[in-house]
């Protein structure tokens, strides 16, 4: 394919990957229809209804720019989290916010650590910002605390990303192990903290807003596309110094959020009640998950997040075969990418009827792959 011949060397050498291949791209690709949306970690319970009202009763004010400030949903952020407007920063999902996060810190060929197996699509931006990725391996199937900060030492590096609850093993660390690995870095190196599934793990995995809020190499990023239902609404925020907040300014684009999906997340933040009955689903799904696991003699693992990591007992290519048969059934799921944790399945909650549907199909897949 002939493409225009100066782009930069770092994207001249760059490889056309993906972090991950989509559901839809994956219908195209086999010719299937995901009859059971549960591999994503999207919330198939949805959005509050009271969000969804705002979002139709603002629909015709699309033609005007969201205001670049953020300032309402900022507001809300601050006063629900118990902190000032000036340490949250806005941005189009966590996954724009550590692009940007990235880019703040990051020259190219600085050492950059993170979980070998963890979250791919930061990965994706150290390879996009030219970072050299350092990765220290899970141990006992959750990110080993001492490991990254071994490493983070051992090259001087200027970031580190952890995720509390993890992607994709679903496991944690008690908030006060997280508060001292936080404090235990090196002041030169910019935690990432990412909690994306902030609120589907237990309370004591959650270092308070205070517990972190002094520290200038901290920034926490959130998400309203896991809990509060809004994975296709593209709305993250980060949480740090106000200094270190303010930095977001100087790269964003300020004129990025989408009007309705910032207006569907002040919503949200406004109806906590509706939040607190999806947790309560969640949790009841993630349960039954576990027990449709276990009836089929596999061993599901503890999660704080909205989807149940399986262990299928064997390796990668026996996991991508349970993967690959569910579809064939219409149940898109996903699995870890390296080894061992691709020993695993990936299965996100979802409301009953996906819960029938992967009940239905994993004893037939099990069946047929032997
Ligand atoms: C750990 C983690 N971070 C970030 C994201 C993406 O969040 P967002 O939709 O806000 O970009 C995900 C989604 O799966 C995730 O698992």
């Amino acid at each position: 394919m002939t493409a225009f011949s100066r782009f930069t060397p770092l994207v001249s050498a760059l490889p056309s990957t993906v972090p991950f291949v989509g559901p839809e791209a994956i219908e195209r690709q086999r010719g299937l229809v995901a009859k059971a949306r549960i591999g994503a970690n999207e919330n198939g319970f949805g959005p509050a209804p009271s969000v969804l009202e705002v979002m139709r009763e603002q629909a015709g004010d699309i033609w005007k720019y969201s205001d670049p400030e953020n300032y309402e949903l900022k507001q809300a952020l601050a006063a629900h989290l118990g902190t000032s407007s000036a340490n949250i920063a806005i941005g189009g999902g966590v996954d724009e916010l550590l692009g940007q996060i990235v880019r703040l810190v990051i020259d190219p060929g600085a050492p950059v650590v993170t979980s070998f197996g963890g979250y791919p699509t930061f990965n994706f931006h150290v390879a996009g910002f030219g970072g050299r990725l350092v990765t220290v391996p899970y141990a006992g199937d959750r990110e080993d605390l001492g490991g990254l900060l071994e490493a983070v030492k051992r090259e001087n590096a200027q970031l580190v990303y952890l995720a509390n609850p993890d992607n994709p093993m679903g496991s944690w660390w008690d908030a006060d192990s997280v508060i001292s690995f936080a404090r235990a870095l090196p002041e030169t190196t910019l935690l990432v903290l990412d909690e994306a599934y902030s609120e589907t793990g237990p309370a004591d995995a959650l270092p308070s807003i205070a517990s972190l809020i002094d520290l200038p190499n901290v920034i926490r990023t959130r998400t309203f596309s896991k809990a509060y239902g809004l994975a296709g609404a593209r709305v993250g925020y980060a949480i740090s110094t106000p200094g270190t907040a303010l930095a977001f300014d100087k790269i964003r684009n300020h004129f990025g959020m989408n009007r309705l999906a910032t207006a569907a997340a002040l919503a949200a933040v406004k109806d906590q009640a509706y939040l607190r009955e999806v947790v309560a689903n969640i949790h009841a799904a993630r349960d039954r998950i576990a027990a449709i696991a276990k009836a089929n003699g596999l061993a599901p693992l503890p999660s704080a997040t909205n989807f149940v990591a399986i262990d299928a007992g064997r390796d990668g290519t026996y996991a991508k075969a349970i993967v690959d048969g569910l579809m064939q059934h219409g149940v898109f799921i996903r699995m870890p990418g390296v080894a061992p944790l691709n020993r695993c399945i990936r299965v996100s909650v979802g409301p009953a009827a996906d819960m029938d549907l992967f009940e239905s199909a994993l004893p037939q897949v099990l069946k047929a792959i032997g």
